[in-house]
C-alpha cells in the first residue's frame, strides 16, 4: 500500500493559505495580494523604524528592527504574504565588498575593477552576516498568524553582478555587459560564485522558517538573446534545482523583470512555480502564454496606485478579470513608491478582496 502522504492535494486543500495555494496552481478566489517593496519609505512607521536604525544596513542587521519594519504593512493592510526585510545587496556586502546607502541616492558599492577583485571576494565571510537575517526570519516567523507565509529573498546573479561591477544602478548596466564580453570566463566565475552563494542563503532563509522565495532580476531586460539565456535563465535554473533537491516543497517565484518576449522561456527552463510579471508584459501574454505554465504574479503599474481613483479601480479590474479563473497573486509590476497614499493601498486592498 502506498501511505507516502500526497502533497498536491494537500496543499491544494482549504488549510493551506491562498498564496501557497496559488503558487501551487489553483485559481484562488479573491487571489492573495502582497506589494513587493511592501514595507518602506511610504510608511510612517517605517521611516521612524528606520531613523532609530541608523544606516539602511543596520537595519538589515539587526532582527528586532527588520522583523518590526517586516511586520508593519502586516498590520496595517492585512497583505496575504510577508516578505523578510532585507535588500538584494546584502550579498555583495557579505562577500567583502563595500556597499553602502545614502537618502535619495540609492546603493553605492567599491566597484569590482578587475578579475583580481572577483578572486578576493570571500564566501567564508558570508555565513556570520547571513546568521542575522536567519535571526530575523525566525522572529517574524514567530510573530505571523499561521496564515501569511514569509517570502524569502535574493537578487538574482545577473542584476547582483551589474551592482557590483558598475558600483550603483545605471541606465542599462552597460559596465556589466561590457565586461561580459570582454571577459566572459572572469564574468561567468563571479555568477558562478553569486549562484553558490545565492542558493546557500535562500536555502538557510527556508531552513529558518520561510515558505516561499522570490528571485528578483530586475535588471533581466537589458540583454540580448544568447546573453538572457546564458545570465539569466542558466544561473536561476542552477539555483532552482539546488533548491528543489533540498526544499522540494518550497515554491519559487522568479522575476525576470523586462524579459518581454522571454518571459515564457524563462518560465519553461527554469521551472519556476510563480513568475513575477513586469508593468510592461501584455496581460494576454501573462493570461494564455505564462498562466497555463504557473502562477502568475505583478503587472500593476507602480504609478497607477500613485495615481488612485478611476484609473487604479480600472486597471485593478482589469488584471482581476482577466486572471479570474487562473493561478494568480496580485501585485505590482515593481516596487512601490515612495509617494504612494497609504489610502490607496488600503482601496487596492478592499477591491482585490470584494472580487471575491
Ligand atoms: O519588499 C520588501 O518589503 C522587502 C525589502 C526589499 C528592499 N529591497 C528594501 C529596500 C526588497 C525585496 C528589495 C529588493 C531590491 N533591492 C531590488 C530588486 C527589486 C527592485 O526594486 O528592482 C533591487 C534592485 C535593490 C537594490 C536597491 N536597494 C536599490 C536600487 C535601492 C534604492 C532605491 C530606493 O528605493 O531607495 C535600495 C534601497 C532600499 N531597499 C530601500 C528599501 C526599503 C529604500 C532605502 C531606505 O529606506 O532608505
Amino acid at each position: 500500500m502506498d501511505i507516502a502522504p500526497d502533497r498536491s492535494a494537500a496543499r491544494k486543500s482549504d488549510t493551506v493559505p491562498p498564496f501557497l495555494r496559488a503558487l501551487a496552481g489553483v485559481a484562488v478566489s479573491p487571489p492573495p495580494i502582497w506589494i513587493m517593496r511592501q514595507a518602506g519609505r511610504y510608511l510612517p512607521e517605517y521611516r521612524e523604524t528606520r531613523a532609530r536604525a541608523g544606516s539602511f544596513l543596520d537595519l538589515c542587521y539587526t532582527p528586532a528592527l527588520a522583523a518590526e519594519v517586516t511586520l508593519q504593512p502586516i498590520r496595517r493592510f492585512g497583505f496575504d504574504a510577508s516578505i523578510v526585510f532585507s535588500d538584494i545587496l546584502v550579498v555583495p556586502d557579505a562577500l567583502g565588498q563595500s556597499v553602502t546607502f545614502h537618502e535619495g541616492e540609492g546603493p553605492r558599492l567599491a566597484p569590482l575593477e578587475n578579475a583580481a577583485a572577483i578572486a578576493r571576494l570571500d564566501p567564508s565571510r558570508t555565513a556570520s552576516v547571513f546568521e542575522r537575517i536567519y535571526e530575523t526570519v525566525e522572529r517574524i516567523c514567530a510573530a505571523l498568524p499561521a496564515d501569511i507565509p514569509l517570502i524569502g529573498f535574493c537578487g538574482a546573479p545577473w542584476t547582483v553582478a551589474t551592482y557590483m561591477i558598475a558600483g550603483r544602478g545605471t541606465p542599462d548596466q552597460a559596465p556589466a555587459r561590457l565586461w561580459s564580453y570582454r571577459d566572459p570566463i572572469s564574468f561567468q566565475a563571479l555568477i558562478d560564485l553569486l549562484v553558490e552563494v545565492s542558493a546557500g542563503y535562500l536555502s538557510g532563509q527556508i531552513r529558518a522558517g520561510a515558505r516561499a522565495v522570490q528571485i528578483f532580476d530586475s535588471w533581466a531586460g537589458v540583454l540580448p538573446d544568447a546573453e538572457f539565456e546564458r545570465w539569466v535563465i542558466r544561473p536561476a535554473r542552477a539555483i532552482i534545482e539546488r533548491l528543489c533537491r533540498d526544499h522540494p516543497d518550497v515554491p519559487v517565484i522568479g522575476f525576470p523583470r523586462g524579459a518581454g518576449a522571454n518571459y515564457s522561456a524563462f518560465v519553461n527552463a527554469t521551472g519556476v512555480n510563480g513568475v513575477g510579471c513586469d508593468t510592461a508584459l501584455p496581460l494576454s501574454v501573462m493570461r494564455d502564454e505564462l498562466s497555463p505554465l504557473c502562477a502568475v504574479q505583478g503587472n500593476l503599474d507602480p504609478l497607477v496606485l500613485v495615481a488612485g481613483g478611476e484609473a487604479l479601480d480600472r486597471e485593478a479590474g482589469r488584471l482581476l478579470d482577466a486572471l479570474r479563473q487562473r493561478p494568480h497573486v496580485f501585485n505590482l509590476g515593481h516596487g512601490i513608491l515612495p509617494e504612494t497614499p497609504i489610502a490607496h493601498v488600503e482601496k487596492l486592498v478592499a477591491r482585490v478582496r470584494q472580487s471575491g
